[in-house]
């Protein structure tokens, strides 16, 4: 197998601001041999990572800088510990194309095409121009609309760094998986994690707001639709700024931002709930109110959202909603309330499947999958 060269690693320890526009610029920057980073190299080029999902509480939506996706405002979120995607990067100087497979098969060239891009900020970033073998899959059904970008950029970033014999620091990491997915940037780090919008690639990350035994959250998610949706989230956060609700959204998201971190702090639900609920309606407003309009809620999106509302104001759950880019409801619960929820949603209709998730931890590196090198010997 072939060795990435240990001195070529370019490694943390670099504060220079940069707001420009090109990844490459703030990708090539002066080498440091900094050898304590090869604490983690891998023999033989090889490394797998595991990362969860998210859902946002105070969401991202639009970027001032699309390029290095730096966000219009500030998020938070938490870690789904039940939702995850492991990932198996291998550098080799055999290959001559970078390949992905996600669960077992060649993935799309959509999807093949997006993660060389980010296979290419990394080799610059790790200064190498070897091509690498991807091998992702995901233990939540794929296409069951739920976000897999933030788990599957975050796993592929932990993993291609791991495999290059080097390792970059929370912060960096979490500025690297930016750069394939906004929302990945989030992954990185562990529990109930805030994405710090920055002006700057390096200013731009994400760290843990709250240890993930802060507060008892699950998320119950009611999947209303498995059908994959037409306008996706890169695509969205480019139209934001034609709405004109966007800045006022931005403008106050920050009054939001605080009163979600008090709420977590004092384990406060209903301020929390009303927070959460006002940051979704708001950013589906913007979808809404976009050239051209993008409509995510569903019929029964809706219904869901009125229940939840109900059962929190005259059932005395501790429950509220959140939607993403699609139609499916994360209704945020209590762990102690979430069977009731789960069988309140699911007597609203036979249509509902549900999946659940507690409060997660951080991106890991985890021994390379006997099935990866079993997938090798077949293939
Ligand atoms: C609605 O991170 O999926 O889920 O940066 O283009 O990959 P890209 O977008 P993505 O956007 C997530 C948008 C959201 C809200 C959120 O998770 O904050």
């Amino acid at each position: 197998m072939d060795r990435v060269q240990p001195g070529h690693h370019t490694v943390r320890g670099r504060q220079r601001q940069w707001t420009g526009d090109n990844v490459s610029n703030i990708l090539k920057e002066p080498k440091v041999d900094n050898r304590e980073c090869l604490l983690m190299a891998s023999p033989d080029n090889i490394a797998s990572a595991r990362a969860h999902s998210n859902i946002a509480f105070i969401k991202y939506w639009g970027n001032r800088n699309h390029k290095l996706r730096l966000p219009a405002n500030s998020s938070l979120s938490m870690n789904l510990a039940d939702l995850h995607t492991t990932t198996t990067v291998e550098w080799s100087s055999a290959l001559t194309v970078d390949s992905l497979a996600i669960n077992g098969s060649p993935a799309g060239e959509t999807a093949l095409v997006r993660v060389r891009q980010h296979l290419d900020a990394l080799r610059r970033r790790l200064n190498t121009d070897l091509r690498a073998r991807v091998d992702s899959t995901n233990n939540f059904p794929m296409g069951a609309g739920i976000a897999s970008s933030a788990s599957a950029f975050a796993a592929l970033t932990l993993a291609a760094v791991t495999a290059c014999g080097t390792a970059l620091d929370e912060r960096e990491l979490s500025t690297m998986a930016r750069l394939g997915s906004g929302s990945a940037a989030r992954s990185i780090p562990p529990g109930f994690v805030e994405w710090r919008a920055g002006d700057s690639h390096e200013s731009s990350y994400a760290e843990t707001f709250a240890d993930r035994d802060r507060w008892d959250l699950v998320d119950v998610i009611a999947i209303v639709s498995r059908r994959h949706k037409r306008i996706g989230s890169s695509a969205g956060h480019r139209t934001a700024d034609s709405s004109v609700l966007q800045p006022a959204r931005v403008e106050s998201a920050e009054t939001r931002l605080r009163a979600v971190k008090i709420a977590i702090s004092e384990r406060d639900f209903e301020r929390f709930a009303r927070t959460v609920e006002e940051d979704s309606n708001l950013m589906h407003a913007v979808m809404m109110t976009s050239n051209p309009p993008l409509f995510y809620w569903q019929p029964l999106s809706l219904a869901i959202m009125e229940s939840v509302r109900h059962w929190r104001e005259s059932d005395a759950l501790q429950v509220c909603y959140t939607l993403d880019a699609g139609p499916n409801v994360h209704c945020i619960c209590r762990a102690s309330d979430a069977p009731a929820v789960a069988a309140k949603l699911r007597a609203i209709s036979p249509e509902i499947d549900i999946v659940q998730s507690r409060v997660g931890g951080g991106a890991t590196v985890i021994p390379v999958p006997v099935s990866y090198r079993a997938r090798l010997r077949v293939s």
